[in-house]
């Protein structure tokens, strides 16, 4: 595939039924490539059973060869025809979480090509909640393998604006829809002896998942950088994520020193909160949602950093943001995007 020469069909969906849905699947059924909106972010997918069609996913994207994609489901049927084996805590959390934010990683059948788990034996499983997501995978008919919808090493993207200019002309289908609702990708999880082990968190926090499982670990690489050499319990982490074209730094101070630091200079730009926007100066403050809303903070963040961008920021400074709950999702994706630079004073 020349990834300057195709033909994008934007189309749009905003129930289930809408024409759209169609267009979609049907372009997934024929081995091309359609991006979908979920409930996290938007996705670049293609049928996970076809191979040349998903190195297609590696091409438009630029996406490393050794990152394996996220196989997406509508109906747990389609789980066992991919899943090897099914933990028994697996199906107490799919039970609670399905359909929804949460991945989780089997080992793979046969059927599932090495193209999509990157060689690996085993496959991360989605079942979205979205659901014009769903019903573009149910027409399909499929299991579809999607990864975030963006160019590899930028911020994903949660509305439908931002597809065309980052996948216009490289993909077959864009199939635009409302808003993500989460704002920020799944939780993937992995089966441990005794539990689970985040690998990287979303919305489904380890609150959540410890209501279902005793055991719940982070891994390390959650919230610290990778050395060079070390191995990772998943490929996504080992690389560049979510970078604008600004340098950001993530301050850890209060909200006074914050806002004063900011305004000390003309070419400081901030990511701060709602409520900081008011005390600082010249329109170079972007908001990522309000102090005492975790979820809009997911929701605006990917947002939050294309629009610095626009803005033609070169030095960011976020304020940070709690860590509990979908919080911790949030400083995963900042901490990435600010390529782990954190001050505290
Ligand atoms: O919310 C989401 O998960 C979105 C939407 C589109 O569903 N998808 C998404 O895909 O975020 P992607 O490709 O951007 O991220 C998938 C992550 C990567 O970090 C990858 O390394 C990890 O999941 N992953 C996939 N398969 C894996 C496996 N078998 N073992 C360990 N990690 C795996
Ligand atoms: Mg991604």
């Amino acid at each position: 595939m020349n990834k300057y020469t195709i033909k994008t069909v934007i189309t749009t969906a905003y129930s289930p039924d809408d024409e759209g849905v169609f267009i979609a699947a049907d372009a997934i059924k024929r081995g091309k490539l359609a991006v979908i909106p979920t409930e996290t972010v938007y996705g670049l997918a293609a049928n996970a059973l076809d191979e040349k069609a998903v190195e297609n996913i590696f091409i438009a994207k630029g996406r490393p060869q050794d990152n394996p994609l996220i196989v997406h489901i509508s109906d747990m049927e389609m789980l066992n025809s991919v899943a090897a084996e099914i933990p028994e805590s697996a199906s107490a959390l799919a039970k609670r979480f399905w359909p929804g934010p949460l991945t989780m990683i089997f080992r793979k059948k046969d059927v599932v090509p090495f193209r999509v788990t990157a060689g690996l034996e085993t496959v991360a499983v989605r079942f979205p909640e979205n659901e014009i997501a769903r019903a573009v995978i149910r027409a399909a008919g499929v299991p579809v393998a999607a990864p975030s919808a963006n160019i590899s090493g930028r911020p994903s993207i949660t509305c439908a604006k931002y597809c065309k200019d980052e996948l216009g002309g490289k993909v077959d289908v864009i199939l635009e829809s409302f808003d993500c609702k989460f704002g920020v990708e799944s939780t993937v999880i992995t089966f441990i002896e005794n539990g689970v082990k985040i690998l990287r968190p979303g919305a489904v926090s380890p609150e959540l998942l410890r209501q279902v499982v005793d055991n719940v670990e982070i891994d390390p690489a959650v919230l610290s950088e990778i050395k060079p050499d070390q191995k990772v319990s998943s490929p996504g982490m080992k690389y560049k994520h979510y970078a604008p074209k600004a340098e950001i730094t993530i301050l850890d101070c209060t909200r006074e020193k914050y806002i004063e630091f900011i305004n000390a200079s003309q070419e400081r730009f901030a990511l701060c909160f709602d409520e900081d926007i008011p005390e600082i100066a010249n329109g170079r403050a972007v908001s990522y949602g309000s102090c005492s809303q975790p979820l809009s903070m997911a929701h605006n963040l990917f947002d939050a950093l294309r629009e610095l961008d626009a803005r033609g920021a070169k030095q960011v400074f976020a304020r940070k943001p709690p860590i509990e709950g979908i919080g911790l999702a949030v400083y995963n994706r900042l901490l990435r995007a600010a390529a782990f630079r954190e001050i505290s004073f």
